[in-house]
């Protein structure tokens, strides 16, 4: 029988029914940006999320293919593809939560900040349509640079008056991830006992790991210290380009200058983008926790970038709780050493700038 539309409703209903008798419940969740290189890995952990019911793949392009291709496999959610700006509104009626990693990625020499001309404009129209057609959804925003499009996100929501700071959240759990995996190397431990919390923005000085808060209460030499938090800082840079200044320190600030020019030397993803893979990973247990969040469970707990009252800034990233209204409990830093609270102060400098950036972009 030929799919339509009437054959695919009922197909859901039958789902949301079944899920019902087994007191399961089904979330609705769109992905803004689904054809791209972290929507598509994201949209196929989605499809395989039992919490997920029905998942809505948006972009402005090749979302046919994306959503023929992830609608093949077997699990339990239905899969609806929209394309281009016309489809935005159906794509976000309804939803339950909103990932959007829509936007381009860094190339080799670039910051995040330099993607803030072409994603700032990017969010704001992706957002009209949250506040249009699914303003109570929960959004995690994924599109860089993450420090000034949050606050974007929020601008946008204010002026159309449905603006709940619990309910946006900056993705910033891959420097949670690359934190725990670097800390385990480190200790000799799996990365499944380690948590360690990161807090403060999402890119380079801003991306701050409290090495002093880890569990298991470790020590570190001043040393592991600095390479860590540096590892964890240059985390992003590493997959869009291979970091080794150091090796070459010997050669001094001149010669320095001309390696660091030189194309072989650029390796990792060398202009094909930056982290995909492990961003549709961090995003899916960053979802994952919002949804189990959204179904009431307990002591749900993940760092994620949002409004705040944790520092003089008005967004902050820390450990939050997460339930059924959002990120319901913004935790406080809790004590930090010496060299926390001068990344804090150097943190707090650049955050400051590019949230006012962000800001700034609505209100001119
Ligand atoms: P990509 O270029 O592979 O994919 C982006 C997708 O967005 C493309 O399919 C593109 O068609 C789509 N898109 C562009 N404009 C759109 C619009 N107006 N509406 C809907 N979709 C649109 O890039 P990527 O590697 O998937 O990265 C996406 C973004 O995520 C980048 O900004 C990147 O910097 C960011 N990122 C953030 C983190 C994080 O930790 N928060 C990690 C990795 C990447
Ligand atoms: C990351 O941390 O991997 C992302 O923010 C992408 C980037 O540009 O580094």
């Amino acid at each position: 029988r030929p799919p339509n539309s009437q054959t695919e409703e009922s197909c859901v209903l039958k789902r949301a029914d079944c899920r019902a008798k087994g007191g399961a419940p089904g979330f609705k969740v769109a992905i803004l940006g689904a054809a791209g290189g972290i929507g598509q890995p994201l949209a196929m952990l989605m499809k395989m999320n039992p919490l997920v019911s029905v998942l809505h793949l948006y972009d402005v392009v090749n979302t046919p293919g994306v959503t023929a291709d992830i609608g093949h496999m077997d699990t339990g959610a239905v899969v609806r593809g929209f394309l281009g700006q016309p489809q935005l509104e159906n794509a976000l009626t309804g939803m339950d939560l909103v990932i959007i990693p829509a936007g381009v990625p860094r190339k080799p020499g670039m910051t995040r900040d330099d993607l803030f001309n072409i994603n700032a404009g990017i969010v704001r129209t992706l957002c009209q349509g949250i506040a249009k057609c699914c303003p109570n959804a929960i959004v995690n925003l994924i599109s860089n640079p993450v420090n000034s499009t949050v606050p974007i996100a929020a601008e946008v929501f204010k002026k159309a008056g449905t603006y709940d700071p619990k309910r946006l959240l900056g993705v910033t759990m891959l420097d949670v991830v690359r934190a725990n995996t670097f800390v385990a190397e480190v200790l000799g431990l799996h990365p499944k006992e380690v948590d360690v919390p990161v807090v403060g923005g999402h890119a380079g000085v801003t991306i701050l790991p409290l090495l002093s808060q880890v569990k298991p209460p470790s020590s570190f030499t001043p040393e592991e210290t600095e390479y860590l938090t540096k590892r964890i800082q240059d985390g992003g840079t590493e997959v869009v380009q291979v970091i080794f200044f150091s090796s070459f320190s010997f050669l001094g600030a001149h010669w320095l200058n001309y390696v660091k020019q030189c194309p072989c030397y650029w390796q990792a993803k060398a202009g094909a983008g930056s982290a995909t893979l492990s961003m549709a990973y961090a995003a899916v247990k960053f979802a994952d926790a919002c949804l189990r969040g959204l179904r009431g469970d307990a002591g749900v707990v993940e760092c994620a970038f949002v409004a705040s009252e944790v520092t003089e800034l008005p967004f902050f990233a820390t450990k939050v709780r997460l339930g059924r209204r959002g990120a319901e409990e913004v935790y406080q830093l809790g004590p930090l050493n010496e060299y926390e609270r001068v990344g804090l102060e150097r943190a707090k400098k650049e955050l400051a700038e590019s949230i006012q950036k962000g800001v700034s972009f609505i209100r001119k």
